[in-house]
């Protein structure tokens, strides 16, 4: 692998350990891996306060010494880890008043560093300072440092290391920060102003320790937006660990996993190395720590025997690849930067381009999902024109973006691309349909060819909407949320590369687009459906309920118990053993806070139900009403859906309601037309709030069983948190699975496919 790595310009790496590198103790196969395969290291543990100044003033490096060692003699780099941490700290460090853990920390990094001055590359000055919100970690979240110290501390120790070692490249090193979230945005605002204030911070550490069903996306993005500011990056600690038993679905999910990290650094030209933690599941954390050591296991890339599994052969074969010659997407433009704040970026080393704002443009609007903002072009300029071109028009490419328009009659450009006689490519809508038009040539006599959607435009509501020219078939084709629309073999294929200036929003002043368009992208290929309908994903929120407690990263959010009453878990719909959640009745089960859902646009939700029968009788336990989810909102629930228990089994039924507002206005509901609430049974559970028609459905195992009436929608923006099981009363007996959110409404296809999945 090291050569691998070396060819693509990245280092790769593992968590080791110096006891099993020494030459006379240590294990031979562990020796041989690491020499071989690895050209950075980091010590696992060796370099964490209580192992290398137990006692104040004791300075103990004999075992971080073996790794340093082991690195000279295999000219590797070295990351140490870790000097400011919450976590595995001595017990005199906790008694210590402000000031002497002040002084303590200056001696303590001072120290360590200047010890290994010039031997160590990397450092990691900090490690795991926020809480899930993003907010500095606190007493609750086991850390005294903000609280004994100031937010500052994190600054003097950076600039502590530096002065003891001017050379190190100092990083904060952080966990759960991989996709968009609360903690990531946190975070961002942290580093942000750390080198605003001149702090000499070099890299931010992603850790990146996941399940085997994390979806990775975001992770390129969210790289990037610490390059942006002039920073390098790494993932420093990547293990994908799976529910026991391992076997080959999950080793083959882990591949992808392993797989899609890699890629993510080599497509970063920012992103330095990838290190593993632990190489060997014979030592991998997973298996001894206490928070998974039970239900957890098979995290890295080799099996107890040192044999690879299908991850290593992934790694090599991404690693091979290299990295992507021109970065993928060409241009990207999240849009959702506070107002006025243009993230800066250089063309040549990043697809996050520059634009600038014409028109009535503004940044840091409101949304597609309640943490991304959305340009908002207002409807009378003609909206961003960006700096630079985007993509050459005589070959394939691909333009897809999320937009709320907010009218569907107007003449309005999404994007387009301008050429020199005539414009390269318009996406827009126009009488109520979206369009993509491509011109043949660039002379002012030259063709237009124009597709346009089957689909209607629908003012209000977010919808994801791609364009995409496929040069080797001769095709344009339009998909709307990801799903294949209209196609058009076009007679004449573009002949010129277009070198004009990308704009967004706008073409003209009168065609200014009049709605919110977030998260474009432009691609310089055909992208595939599938890589298309994984860019439309609305999902905001998801669940799996797979028996873990501990992962935080926000596409796949655990549910955490408020109560004293422990979670447990149970067999899910496919028979997995603890892949479900089981309620009691008694757990108050809530998400990680944030704002799920807004209840005054559309949105859908996803899960599926099964009741306890526990005497087999074919109805539910417990004698009345059970919740199955709420939100919070101000005095009462927006939205929920329960299971009302009729007087007899027949009368048993499944109900979804919504208040008109946020002062105890009368709940609409929806309720299941015939019995379909049984016990016993997994039962897939839909629900759709279309904003636009003002309809509610509830669909029971595929089949609308209700509809409306829902008179008049959620007026205030409910933007507490989920519930899950619970509301003021009623709490749910009975299991969960496979919970998700959407923004937006769906479709019957998307209902049958998750019912199907
Ligand atoms: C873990 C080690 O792997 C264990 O051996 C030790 O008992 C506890 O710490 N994030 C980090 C690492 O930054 O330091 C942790 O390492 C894993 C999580």
């Amino acid at each position: 692998m090291r050569d691998l790595a070396s060819a693509a310009q990245v280092k790769i790496g593992s968590a080791v350990s110096g006891e099993r590198l020494d030459p006379v103790t240590g294990e031979a196969a562990y020796r041989q891996w690491v020499g071989d395969q690895l050209n950075t290291i980091t010590t696992e543990n060796e370099l964490k306060w209580k192992h290398v100044e137990p006692a104040q003033g004791v300075f103990t490096y004999d075992k971080a010494n073996k790794v340093l060692d082991f690195a000279e003699a295999h000219q590797q780099d070295v990351r140490g880890h870790t000097l400011v941490w919450h976590s595995d700290l001595p017990d005199w460090v906790g008694e210590l008043q402000p000031t002497e853990l002040r002084s303590a920390l200056q001696t303590h990094i001072t120290s360590v560093v200047g010890n290994y001055r010039d031997r160590v590359d990397v450092w990691d000055v900090v490690n795991e300072p926020l809480d899930d919100q993003g907010n500095l970690r606190g007493s609750e979240d086991h850390s005294f440092w903000a609280e004994r110290l100031g937010a500052s501390y994190i600054a003097d120790a950076f600039r502590w290391a530096h002065d003891a070692d001017p050379d190190a490249e100092l990083y904060l090193n952080e966990y759960g920060i991989e996709a968009d979230s609360p903690k990531a945005r946190g975070l961002y605002a942290l580093v942000q102003q750390l080198v605003e204030d001149d702090v000499p911070i070099d890299g931010i550490g992603f850790q990146t320790h996941k399940l085997e069903t994390t979806r990775l996306s975001g992770l390129s993005d969210m790289m990037r937006r610490f390059t942006d500011l002039g920073l390098e990056v790494a993932i420093t600690e990547v293990d994908v660990r799976m529910p026991k038993p391992a076997d080959p679905g999950k080793l083959a999910r882990q591949a992808d996993v392993y797989g899609w990290a890699t890629g993510a650094c080599l497509a970063v030209p920012g992103c330095v190395s990838v290190t593993t933690w632990g190489f060997t599941d014979k030592y991998s954390w997973i298996n001894t720590h206490p928070d998974y050591k039970e239900d957890w296991e098979a995290a890295t890339l080799l099996d107890d025997q040192y044999t690879p599994k299908p991850a290593y052969g992934r790694v090599q074969q991404v690693l091979a690849a290299g990295r992507p010659a021109v970065a993928d997407p060409v241009a990207a433009w999240r849009l959702d930067e506070p107002s006025g704040v243009l993230r800066a970026a250089d063309a040549s080393t990043s697809p996050i381009r520059h634009f600038a704002l014409a028109g009535d443009g503004v940044l840091g609007q409101e949304g597609r999902t309640p943490y991304l903002g959305g340009f908002k072009a207002g409807g009378v300029g003609a909206g961003a024109t960006t700096l630079a071109s985007a993509v050459r028009t005589d070959i394939s490419y691909t333009v897809t973006a999320w937009i709320n328009p907010s009218s569907s009659t107007a003449d309005q450009v999404i994007a387009s691309q301008a050429g020199t006689n005539r414009n390269a490519f318009v996406l827009g809508q126009r009488a109520g349909k979206y369009y993509f038009t491509i011109p043949t040539q660039d002379s002012a006599s030259g063709v237009d060819q124009t597709l346009e959607s089957k689909a209607a435009v629908v003012p209000g509501e977010w919808i994801h909407v791609t364009a995409l020219w496929n040069n080797g078939w001769g095709h344009a084709q339009i998909y709307l949320n990801g799903v294949w629309d209209s196609s058009s073999p076009l007679w004449n294929k573009p002949t010129w590369a277009s070198t004009g200036v990308f704009r967004i929003g706008g073409l003209a002043a009168s065609k200014a687009f009049g709605g919110s368009i977030s998260d474009l992208r432009v691609y310089q290929r055909a992208v595939p459906d599938t890589e298309i309908a994984g860019l439309a994903t609305p999902v905001v929120g998801e669940w799996t309920f797979d028996g873990h407690t501990g992962d935080t990263s926000w596409f796949h959010r655990d549910a955490w118990a408020r109560s004293d009453a422990p979670l447990t878990w149970t067999a899910n719909r496919h028979g997995t053993a603890d892949s479900a959640i089981n309620l009691t009745g008694t757990q108050l089960i809530d998400t990680r806070g944030g704002q799920p859902l807004f209840t005054d646009r559309s949105y859908a939700i996803s899960v599926w139900v099964k009741l306890t029968d526990a005497n087999g009788d074919g109805r539910a336990d417990g004698t009345g009403d059970q919740v199955v989810l709420a939100a919070d909102g101000t005095t009462v629930s927006p939205f929920y859906l329960r299971f009302k228990r009729g007087s007899t089994a027949a009368d048993d039924r499944w109900q979804f309601a919504m208040p008109v507002s946020d002062t105890g206005g009368a709940a609409q509901t929806v309720t299941s037309s015939s019995s379909t609430a049984r016990g016993g049974v997994w039962t897939h559970l839909a629900v759709v709030w279309n904003k636009t028609s003002g309809r509610a459905q509830l669909f029971v195992d595929n089949t609308l069983a209700g509809t409306g009436p829902v008179t008049s929608s959620w007026r205030a923006r409910a933007d507490g948190s989920l519930h899950i099981g619970v509301a003021q009363a009623g709490n749910l007996i009975g299991a969960l699975d496979d919970l998700r959110l959407y923004q937006r409404t769906l479709t019957s296809a998307e209902i049958a496919a998750l019912y199907a999945g």
